[in-house]
């Protein structure tokens, strides 16, 4: 018996000794485990002007990204620099997230998955709801060329612009730069009802449609915002020097909802999308990097050049009931290097254009009461909208904002920027940037708040997506 406390009491000791060595050495190699950020970097005083990248890119095809409701974009108005409408973001989310959750709903019978298409009178892609906390870039459609805003989006495929003559009732919808009109474009074709391409958009389960002579599509994006149309081809030109002939594209004369912009540029994995239609020159390959505030402006980059060394990689998962999103397989989430109890591996989708990340109901739990333990210092405040987890940072010169960190599978471990761990609405309102699904078989969304200022990869031919730190500002 004596010999057995003996031996807890070594035990206990190696333990605690082990523990100490490991703090002390923390705090030798300077590595702390929470962020400590300035006041200033989090609250930037408004109205700020764009600030330009540091360095001009010297990638032909690279392009910049910036928030459409910030001082960088043309699209937004002096008003929406000063004071953006977060209730409006966080609605628009939800709403976005409601229908990637029913689209891929595992409930979802065969017959309903029918029904749903057949309710639809034209072939339509996959689509999605485009909420508003979404970065656009600027790409070059015709000869000449006219210079178009695209809203950019990994969960879908088909590119389209507003085009004129806009429907029989001139259904487009007001946007900033002029509406690119095919008949003063000499590069413009139509697709014909029986091209290839035409059917690979039909086969999706849609009813293909060839009353008239040209291929007409049809997207709905869930919250009653479409486009309808027809595809054509057309030169698209990056950045002034990358030229693509007879690129696929919707020419849409009837559409709603996107109020502003321009159209969308489709990355999502599909055969139509933009990534898959160049990938003679870019491999399939692109990179962005979505700037930590709207003043700063990112990228989107095709091909591999300038892909940082650091990027780790993880697999790009099948997605159960869609060909254009890019699955991922998050393993365990931590916060301060504490490992949390969540749920083993949940299918998840990585999504440029959800905001807030959505998690399993457990693990959301979880690691909200592992940041509220570590924040017990903060002030806290009511909760808005979809965020349940705030605080009132004013008085605050720094904050101490614990880290938190995402493994995925294939051991890839990546630890977020702060900035992608807080919604910000103003100083005495800022919430932790997750919320919990509503059901444990609702997928889980990587959303775009967490993925600011890392360089975030997706390589086709590799079947993997990567990341890594400090890709933009
Ligand atoms: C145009 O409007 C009329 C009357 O409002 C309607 O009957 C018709 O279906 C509309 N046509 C198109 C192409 O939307
Ligand atoms: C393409 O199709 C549209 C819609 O049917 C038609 O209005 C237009 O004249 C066609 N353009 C060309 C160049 O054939
Ligand atoms: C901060 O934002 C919250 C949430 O939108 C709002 O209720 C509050 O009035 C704002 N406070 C200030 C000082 O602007």
């Amino acid at each position: 018996m004596k010999n057995m406390l003996n031996i807890i009491t070594i035990i206990i000791c190696l333990w605690l000794s082990w523990g100490r060595a490991d703090g002390a050495q923390k705090r030798e190699s300077g590595e702390l485990s929470f962020h400590r950020i300035q006041a200033s970097s989090l609250f930037p005083s408004l109205p700020a002007p764009c600030v330009l990248p540091p360095r001009v890119s010297n990638t032909k095809s690279s392009l910049h990204v910036v928030n459409r409701h910030g001082p960088c974009s043309s699209l937004s108005s002096k008003k929406a620099t000063i004071s953006p409408d977060h209730d409006e973001i966080l609605r628009l989310d939800q709403a976005r997230v409601k229908s990637i959750h029913s689209k891929l709903s595992k409930k979802l019978t065969a017959r309903d998955r029918l029904s749903q298409s057949q309710s639809t009178v034209l072939p339509a892609t996959d689509g999605i709801t485009l909420g508003y906390g979404n970065y656009i870039v600027t790409v070059g459609i015709g000869t000449p060329k006219h210079d178009l805003s695209l809203v950019f989006d990994t969960g879908s495929d088909l590119t389209w612009t507003q085009c004129e003559p806009c429907g029989r009732n001139g259904t487009c919808y007001p946007q900033k730069e002029p509406i690119f009109n095919p008949s003063s474009s000499s590069s413009f074709s139509n697709v014909s009802c029986s091209s290839p391409f035409c059917d690979s958009l039909a086969s999706q389960g849609r009813v293909k449609n060839c009353l008239a002579p040209n291929c007409d599509y049809g997207v709905g994006y869930g919250d009653r915002s479409f486009t309808i149309g027809f595809l054509a081809t057309e030169k698209f030109t990056l950045a002034n020097s990358d030229v693509f002939d007879n690129v696929i594209f919707g020419c849409g004369v009837n559409n709603k909802g996107f109020i502003g912009i321009a159209g969308l540029l489709g990355l999502g994995r599909g055969k139509v999308s933009f990534p898959s239609q160049t990938a003679m020159t870019y491999n399939n390959i692109f990179s962005y990097c979505l700037p930590s505030s709207p003043e700063y402006t990112g990228h989107l980059t095709f091909g591999s050049a300038g892909l940082s060394n650091s990027v780790k990689y993880t697999p790009i998962s099948a997605v159960p009931y869609s060909a254009s999103f890019y699955g991922l397989d998050i393993v365990g989430i931590s916060v301060d290097d504490k490992q949390l109890e969540i749920p083993s591996t949940t299918g998840a989708v990585i999504d440029s254009g959800t905001v807030i990340t959505r998690l399993p109901p457990m693990a959301y739990a979880a690691l909200r009461t592992a940041f509220k333990e570590k924040m017990s210092n903060y002030k806290t405040t009511l909760g808005r909208s979809i965020l349940d987890t705030c605080y009132d940072f004013t008085g605050q010169e720094t904050m101490n904002i614990p880290k938190v960190s995402f493994s995925f599978k294939g051991g890839t471990v990546v630890e977020l920027d702060s900035i992608g761990v807080l919604y910000v609405f103003n100083k005495s309102t800022v919430c932790l940037a997750f919320a919990g699904n509503n059901n444990d078989d609702d997928v889980t969304i990587f959303g775009n708040v967490q993925q600011k200022t890392m360089q975030v990869v997706y390589d086709g031919p590799g079947g993997r997506v990567g990341f890594a730190p400090n890709g933009c500002m």
